[in-house]
């Protein structure tokens, strides 16, 4: 009985799923259908980018409303995060991306799979990839990268034709221009880093580190390896304590504590890691007791954190370091992964130029107003790592409007009265209303005498305090979601055609939901210090269980959700695959 039950149970369970999928086509065979009803004259809308900003926008934004064009020379969208874990083989490649093209199914968005290299302002046209080579090719790899790849190349002689194939050149006209091209490394110009050293940022990178740490090992088990030179080939390097440094780190160390001491169990003992930073120590853009947490457990694991040294060069077997006020030293090594940070990519530099650096001035990305408008280029949008916004100065309207209000007595402000104030005169001033929330924060720090109030002196300080704090959002796919999903909103909502279209639309305003990193041993931290939740920081295995649920939840589809949790359950039951394919 439970037999016929069951089968019953199951075969309804498939007939109802395929009922499904079916409706499901329909609906977007219907969507195929409206074309012929789209508004005429539509503004035509280019995003460029598929990461974490151009996302939100390209599945928020009303592609009936406006004829969306989307150009990027990676047809995925990539889940960044988990980038430390494709590097040593806890996560596959392909879970960690997402088809552009099978996410915009149904909605009326154009893509072009190209580079575009010039955007003109003054025409309102940007121009796509002259003699464009295919992305990821092998014709595009680093010379340093060629030895790994030829086993591959070998094998593949398609992959080889591939890479000379190339895609015309092409304009096109924009009525609003949405660059969220991100950023790339930075270097800071570190002679060697290019040539010998492992960046982290695309999934290219992940798979050459995967295969050079597969590489290291083999090499180092070959028969008549010298001892200094079987140490040199276990020793793995990483530049850069910020979250991307530490997470590869604790994930290379994974990797060596969990498999490869199975497989290599002679060459375990002379496996090193180390991680080099030129500030007094790791993760100190979060929380101090994060910080300290997160040097005490990589040194319980054996993690070397180098503090307070710079590198300053890379060569083919070794790295250059010099640690404040000693010469510079020398440490053979294999590997090296460089993770200093960004800079913005030469499209975003000239576009600065071709606006005028008078209004561009800001080196580091495209300053932006609080609608995330380029200032001084009509029509041109941006957001995520290759833009900041230039938030007026706070300490200056706050004066003028307690100058027009003239209801301050003593000298003295309370909480209370700031934000009654900031209520009547919201209207004239909405960009007081943004920094609310951080004066409320503030008050209580700074109410020195407890007694609520603060002197006007006091205040001001205060004011100036945040004014510093908030100019500069952290370079973080949050940022760039947030910014995204609101220019989708903001572009749905206006009338494109009025003659002040973000009268009824409020600033950008972001909203720190903390931060994550993993940190090796199945251990994260989580800094909720300065978001509304809870004023906590927290590192452990508790904290990893979050860091998963979390990344687990922000996988964008179900397929790639399922991947996911297979790849961490195959990681932890049967090991991670360790084989240079
Ligand atoms: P980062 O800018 O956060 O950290 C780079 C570190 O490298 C700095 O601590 C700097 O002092 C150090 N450094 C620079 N030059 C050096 C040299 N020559 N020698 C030694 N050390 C040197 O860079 P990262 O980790 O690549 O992150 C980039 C952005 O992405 C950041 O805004 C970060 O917050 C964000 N991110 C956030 C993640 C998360 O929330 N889990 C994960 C990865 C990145």
């Amino acid at each position: 009985k439970r037999l016929v039950y069951g089968t019953l149970a199951g075969t309804g369970a498939y007939v109802g799923y395929r009922a499904y999928l079916f409706q499901q086509r329909v609906k977007l065979e219907q969507a195929d259908d409206l074309v012929g009803v789209l508004p005429e004259g539509r503004k035509r809308v280019v995003v460029l980018g598929t990461g974490w900003g151009a996302m939100p926008v390209l599945r928020g934004i009303d592609s009936f409303k406006y004829e969306v064009v989307c150009v990027s020379p990676r047809n995925y969208f990539l889940m960044t995060p988990l980038l430390p874990s494709v590097a040593v083989g806890t996560v596959e490649t392909r879970t960690v991306c997402e088809s552009l093209r099978s996410m915009l199914v149904g909605k009326k968005i154009k893509f072009y799979e190209a580079e575009c290299q010039e955007i003109d302002p003054k025409r309102k046209v940007i121009v796509c990839g002259e003699n464009h080579k295919v992305h990821g090719d092998l014709g595009t790899m680093r010379e340093s990268d060629k030895d790994v790849s030829k086993v591959v190349a070998k094998s593949s002689s398609r992959a080889i034709a591939d890479s000379t194939r190339t895609r015309p050149s092409f304009e096109l006209e924009y009525d609003y221009l949405i660059v969220a091209v991100g950023a790339e490394n930075q270097t800071f110009n570190t002679p060697g880093v290019k040539e010998h050293a492992h960046f982290l940022k695309e999934l290219p990178d992940a798979r050459r580190i995967r295969a050079a740490i597969s590489d290291a090992f083999e090499s180092a088990a070959m028969p008549g390896v010298s001892a200094d030179e079987r140490q040199r080939l276990l020793h793995f390097v990483v530049v850069g304590g910020g979250p991307t440094g530490v997470e590869f780190a604790a994930e290379l160390n994974d990797l060596v504590n969990e498999d490869l001491n199975l497989v290599h169990k002679k060459l375990i003992d002379d496996v090193k890691i180390t991680l080099v930073e030129a500030l007094p120590g790791v993760l100190t853009m979060y929380d101090k007791s994060i910080a300290e947490y997160t040097m005490k457990h990589f040194s319980r694991e054996h993690i070397d954190v180098m503090a307070n040294t710079f590198v300053k060069g890379v060569t083919a077997q070794s790295v250059k370091i010099q640690k404040k006020g000693e010469d510079i030293s020398e440490i053979p090594c294999a590997l090296v992964v460089w993770a200093t940070g960004i800079k913005p990519r030469p499209l975003v530099d000239d576009l600065r130029k071709a606006i005028g650096e008078a209004v561009q001035s800001n080196r580091r990305a495209l300053v932006t107003n609080q609608y995330l408008e380029v200032k001084g280029a009509d029509g041109i949008m941006a957001l995520g790592d290759c833009a900041t916004i230039d938030f007026p100065k706070m300490v200056e309207s706050v004066k003028i409007l307690f100058e027009e209000a003239d209801t301050v007595k003593d000298d003295r402000l309370s909480l209370a009265e700031f934000q009654a104030l900031v209520k009547q005169k919201a209207h004239a001033y909405p960009q007081l209303e943004f920094f609310t929330d951080a004066v409320e924060r503030h008050f209580k720090e700074a109410d020195l005498n407890a007694d609520g109030y603060l002197s006007m002196e006091e205040f001001h300080a205060l004011l100036d305090k945040i004014d510093k704090k908030i100019k500069i959002l952290p370079a973080t796919a949050q940022v760039a979601n947030q910014q995204g999903m609101y220019l989708a909103a903001y572009l749905n909502s206006i009338d494109p055609n009025a003659e002040d279209p973000h009268q009824f639309f409020s600033p950008f305003q972001y909203k720190h939901m903390g931060s994550l990193a993993y940190i090796g041993s199945d251990e994260a931290i989580i800094d909720l210090t300065g978001t509304k939740l809870f004023n906590l920081a927290l590192g452990g295995r508790n904290a990893f269980y979050l860091w998963r649920s979390f990344y687990f939840t922000e996988m964008f589809t179900m397929r790639t959700k399922m991947l996911l949790f297979s790849d961490w359950m195959r990681a932890k039951l049967y090991g991670r695959d360790i084989s240079r394919v």
